[in-house]
C-alpha cells in the first residue's frame, strides 16, 4: 500500500461533466485527484493505494453509492477511510439517514458549491496529513525503543560474560600463588613472601569486585514484581540482622510507622539493606550511634530517608560519583567495602521509577533520600 506524502482523493461519479468540475475545483489543494465513473471501477481502484477520502455520488448507475460504501468498508484500509456522499437536494433527507448508517462522515449537496466542497476537502486532507505524521512518529519511536532495548541487553550480556570470564584467569592466579606459597614459600626471602601476600590479597579483592559486578548485571535483568511493601517492617528485620551480626554494637534504631509503598519486595530489601548497612557501618565511630528510617516531605511520589549520625562524607564533592560503582569516599583501612552498595540501591530505586540523593558533610552523619511510587489510591468507600 502506498504511504506517499501527497494525499489522494478518490472521486466516484458517473457524470463526466461532474468529474471535470471536481477536478477543476480541487486541482490546487495539495492532493492527487483520481476519478472513476462507476462503483465497480471505484472498488477496483480503491485497493491500489491508501486514500485521504472518498467522494461518492449516491445515485450511480450500476451498484449504488451506498452499496459501494458498504463494500469499501470491508476492503483493507476501507474501515477508516472518510467517505463523503454527494446527493441531490430532492433526495437528500432519505439519503442522509441511509448514508450515516453505513458510516458516511459527511454530505455534500449537488449541484456542488465549489467553496463548500473545497472547505470540506481541505479538512480531510489536513486530517490525513496529521495521521500520516503521527504514524511516522510512532514508527520512529518504536524503532528507537527497540534499538535501545537491544543495546541495553547487549551491554548487560557483555558485562555479565566479561565478569564471568574474568573468574577463570583470576582463579588461576590465586591457585598458583597458593601453590607457590605452599611448595616454595620457604625458599622465598621476606620481601618475596610479602610480594606473594600482595598478589593473594589483590586476587581476593578482585574476586569480590567480580561478585559485585555480577550482582549489578543480574539486577537489571530480573523481572519486577509489584505489591504493597511495608518499608518500616522490612527495615526492622534488616537492622535486627545487623545487630545480630555485631552484638557488641549499641545502635539506637528509630522509624516512622506504616511506610507502605508499591514495589518489588526482593529488590526493595536489597536497596534498604545497602542503605541501612551503610548507616550501620559508617556510624561505628559515633559516641551514641543512631539510625532512622523516616517519611520525608512528599512531592507527588512518596519520599523517605535513611539517616545516621556517623562519619558522613562531602556530598557536594562526591556529586554524581556517589552512586557510581566502585566509588568510595573513605579509606578501606577505616571502613571496608567495595563501593557497589549505593550503585545497587540506585538501580533498585530507578527501576521503580523513583529518585535517590544524599545530604551529608564530614563528621555530620548522612541522610539518603529516595522516592518510590505510592500505593494505588484505595477505591472511595460509599
Ligand atoms: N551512611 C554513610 N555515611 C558516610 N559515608 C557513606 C554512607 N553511605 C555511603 N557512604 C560513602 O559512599 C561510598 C559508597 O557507598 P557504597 O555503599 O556504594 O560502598 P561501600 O559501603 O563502600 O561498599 P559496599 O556497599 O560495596 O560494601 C562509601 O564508600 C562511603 O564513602
Ligand atoms: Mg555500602
Amino acid at each position: 500500500m502506498d504511504h506517499g506524502a501527497t494525499p489522494s482523493i478518490l472521486v466516484v461519479d458517473d457524470n463526466p461533466a461532474n468529474l471535470r468540475l471536481y477536478r477543476a475545483t480541487l486541482q490546487d489543494m495539495g492532493a492527487e485527484i483520481h476519478t472513476v465513473d462507476s462503483g465497480e471501477a471505484a472498488l477496483e481502484r480503491f485497493a491500489q493505494r491508501s486514500w485521504a477520502m472518498v467522494l461518492l455520488d449516491v445515485h450511480l448507475a450500476g451498484i449504488s453509492g451506498f452499496d459501494v460504501a458498504r463494500r469499501l468498508r470491508e476492503l483493507p484500509g476501507g474501515a477508516d477511510v472518510p467517505i463523503v456522499f454527494v446527493s441531490a437536494i430532492y433526495t437528500h433527507e432519505a439519503d442522509t439517514f441511509a448514508g450515516y448508517r453505513i458510516g458516511a462522515v459527511d454530505y455534500i449537496l449537488s449541484p456542488i458549491v465549489p467553496e463548500i466542497l473545497r472547505a470540506k476537502v481541505a479538512v480531510f486532507v489536513r486530517l490525513h496529513r496529521m495521521r500520516r505524521e503521527t504514524e511516522a512518529q510512532s514508527i520512529a519511536m518504536e524503532r528507537a525503543y527497540r534499538e535501545l532495548r537491544s543495546a541495553h541487553a547487549e551491554m548487560e550480556a557483555f558485562s555479565y560474560s566479561v565478569s564471568h570470564d574474568l573468574r577463570t584467569p583470576l582463579g588461576q592466579i590465586a591457585g598458583f600463588a597458593q601453590l607457590l606459597q605452599q611448595g616454595h614459600g620457604h625458599s622465598l626471602d621476606a620481601k618475596g613472601q610479602g610480594f606473594l601476600g600482595h598478589i593473594q590479597g589483590a586476587a581476593q579483592r578482585m574476586n569480590r569486585l567480580i561478585d559485585d559486578m555480577l550482582v549489578l548485571a543480574r539486577m537489571s535483568r530480573t523481572e519486577m514484581q509489584s505489591e504493597p511493601v511495608d518499608l518500616a517492617a522490612m527495615a526492622g528485620e534488616i537492622v535486627g540482622e545487623l545487630a545480630q551480626a555485631q552484638p557488641q554494637r549499641q545502635v539506637a534504631w528509630r522509624h516512622d510507622d506504616d511506610l507502605t509503598v508499591q514495589g518489588d519486595p526482593g529488590l526493595l530489601r536489597v536497596a534498604l539493606s545497602n542503605l541501612l548497612g551503610n548507616a550501620w557501618k559508617y556510624s561505628a565511630g559515633a559516641a551514641a550511634p543512631q539510625i532512622e528510617l523516616r517519611r520525608a516531605g512528599t512531592v507527588g511520589d512518596a519520599a523517605f530517608c535513611v539517616r545516621d549520625n556517623g562519619a558522613g562524607f562531602d556530598a557536594a564533592a562526591a556529586g554524581e560519583r556517589l552512586f557510581r560503582p566502585f566509588q568510595r569516599f573513605h579509606p578501606g583501612s577505616q571502613f571496608p567495602g567495595n563501593g557497589v552498595g549505593l550503585a545497587i540501591a540506585q538501580r533498585v530505586v530507578t527501576k521503580h521509577g523513583g529518585r535517590i540523593w544524599a545530604e551529608s558533610a564530614p563528621g555530620r552523619g548522612a541522610t539518603f533520600y529516595f522516592t518510590l511510587p505510592p500505593l494505588p489510591a484505595a477505591p472511595a468507600s460509599a
